[in-house]
């Protein structure tokens, strides 16, 4: 069996779909999850981007043990000599350098000539093996270069020194019978492929990310750069859950590989990134959506329940989707939490467990039935990274049709008790109000949305809101049985987050 190398770049590619702004405490927090999920490679940032982003690259080389940890670069010294210096504590260290080799690209981005590209990508990659013995090349949008002269691009960054070559479709503009030939085509034109590992990157501009991704692994590829949701540029990248289990549940059509990841994992890890990122998961979103294993129709329930198999290719468990099922309620102790906590794959201290236990029993004083995805909810606003310097004491609100909307907030900063009076549009814009008029801080709130995390008329709402304030944008969650208490939640938390980071 080979192995498909599964390389991550949510925290890249990923982090740079438009809105998607994570902290460095959030994006090490990603890298530990997709380290956990068995990812290969992380793709932990473009160090030489800003002082923080570089920071950040070192935080995760310096802490996510047992993994390769890559840095982008362009193919020039800045860059690498940054990704380099990022990369110091990692003992796995990969240098990413990429250049652009399309026509298009050449002539209207980089106005240089094809002499001049493929001494800069042998130079660049030189350079890397100077800091990095793993080195990888990605001549950017590859599906667009001339075939003859990306055959010469790669052979020649191979002799200098690159183990892996990407062959990005920068655009998501190629097609699976298309990217299967050029992977083909590379195989048998370059002298010394079979001295890398060729590797896939692909865009999902024409909705063809994932189907051009496997296409290229049937015919040689043997590393797929992915993000979690398929979230990046644009119309994002191939989506990392359903790479892995197209390639597990058609083992008849890929018999021949496999990756190293522990798919029940996937739910979870897909649900950390829409909570850190503010990107709500489709819920008709292959393998990840709230639909995904849901049957509404008569005949396709009553199919499921005579054998699974008749609509059911992925048992929703495999990939840690526990979704529908009650678990636990108000006779639900400390233990019976613990255990299920950890069957989620949340390791978590005696201190967080005593703060989700106590999260856990108010809510199970509201709502009869626990579902897992309220559980999961509650950790992730209880267990955080950020420093939780304003924390909600108490508030309430008074509203109506005929009556101008009012909230009283009290909150508590550094041991000070601080109330503070509003009124609004309605009780969220009073509670904001409020708020604002206690810190003193002025926020401008750019997003907002509410959903229900389970079913029921009891449901825990999560808020999910973009905040600015002091020059920084944040995305952050809240979630309660009481909507609004989620947005005062979510509101607070945007702010510790904006004076963490
Ligand atoms: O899409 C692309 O070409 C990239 C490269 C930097 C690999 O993201
Ligand atoms: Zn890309």
């Amino acid at each position: 069996m080979e192995k498909i190398i599964i390389f991550d770049t949510t925290l890249r590619d990923g982090e740079q779909a438009p809105g998607a702004s994570l902290s460095s405490a959030e994006k090490l927090e990603i890298a530990h999850a997709l380290s956990s999920l068995g990812i290969d490679v992380i793709e932990a940032g473009f160090p030489v981007s800003s002082p923080g982003e570089l920071e950040s690259v070192r935080q995760i080389a310096k802490s996510v043990k047992g993994r390769i940890i890559c840095g982008l670069a362009r193919a020039v010294k800045a860059d690498i000599e940054a990704a380099a210096r990022a990369l110091k504590p990692a003992k796995h260290p990969r240098i990413h350098v990429f250049l652009a080799t399309s026509k298009i690209h050449m002539q209207y981005k980089l106005k240089k000539a094809e002499d001049e590209i493929l001494r800069l990508a042998v130079e660049g990659v030189r350079m890397a093996r100077q800091h990095c013995a793993d080195v990888e090349f990605s001549p950017e949008d590859a599906s667009r270069t001339e075939r003859e002269f990306l055959f010469k691009v790669v052979e020649s960054v191979i002799k200098a020194g690159a183990s892996t070559v990407n062959i990005p479709d920068t655009v998501g503009y190629t097609e699976p019978g298309e990217y299967a030939g050029l992977i083909r085509a590379i195989k048998e034109n370059v002298p010394n492929i079979n001295k890398a590992v060729i590797s896939v990157h692909c865009h999902n501009d024409l909705g063809l990310a994932v189907a051009n991704s496997l296409a290229a692994v049937k015919n040689g590829a043997r590393q797929v750069e992915c993000t979690v949701n398929g979230i990046g540029e644009r119309a994002g990248n191939a989506s990392l859950e359903e790479i892995v289990m197209n390639i597990r549940t058609r083992r008849d059509l890929f018999s021949e590989v496999d990756t190293n990841i522990d798919a029940k994992q996937i739910y979870k890890a897909s649900r950390l990134v829409s909570k850190l990122t503010g990107f709500a998961v489709a819920p008709n979103k292959a393998i990840v959506g709230a639909n995904a294993f849901r049957h509404e129709s008569g005949i396709h329930q009553d199919g499921i329940l005579k054998e699974r198999s008749t609509y059911e290719i992925i048992r929703p468990e495999d990939v840690g989707f526990t979704g529908t099922g009650i678990v636990l309620g108000r006779h639900s102790g400390r233990h019976a939490l613990s255990d299920r906590l950890k069957e989620l794959g949340f390791k978590l201290s005696d201190s967080e467990l005593d703060k989700v236990n106590s999260r856990f029993k108010a809510l199970a004083d509201k709502k009869k039935h626990i579902f897992d995805d309220d559980i999961i909810s509650l950790v992730e606003d209880e267990i955080k990274l950020v420093k939780p310097l304003w924390k909600l004491v108490d508030f309430s609100i008074h509203s109506g049709t005929s009556v101008m909307p009012s909230a009283e907030v009290v909150l508590k900063y550094k041991n000070k008790i601080m109330p503070g009076k509003s009124t609004g549009d309605g009780p969220v814009d009073a509670c904001f109000k409020a708020i604002d008029k206690i810190t003193g801080v002025k926020c401008e709130l750019q997003d907002y949305r509410i959903e229900a995390v389970t079913k029921g008329k009891d449901a825990l709402g999560e808020v999910a809101l973009k905040l600015k304030a002091k020059g920084k944008v944040v995305t952050a969650r809240g979630s309660s049985t009481d909507v609004v208490e989620s947005s005062v939640r979510a509101y607070i938390n945007a702010l510790n987050k904006i004076e963490t980071i």
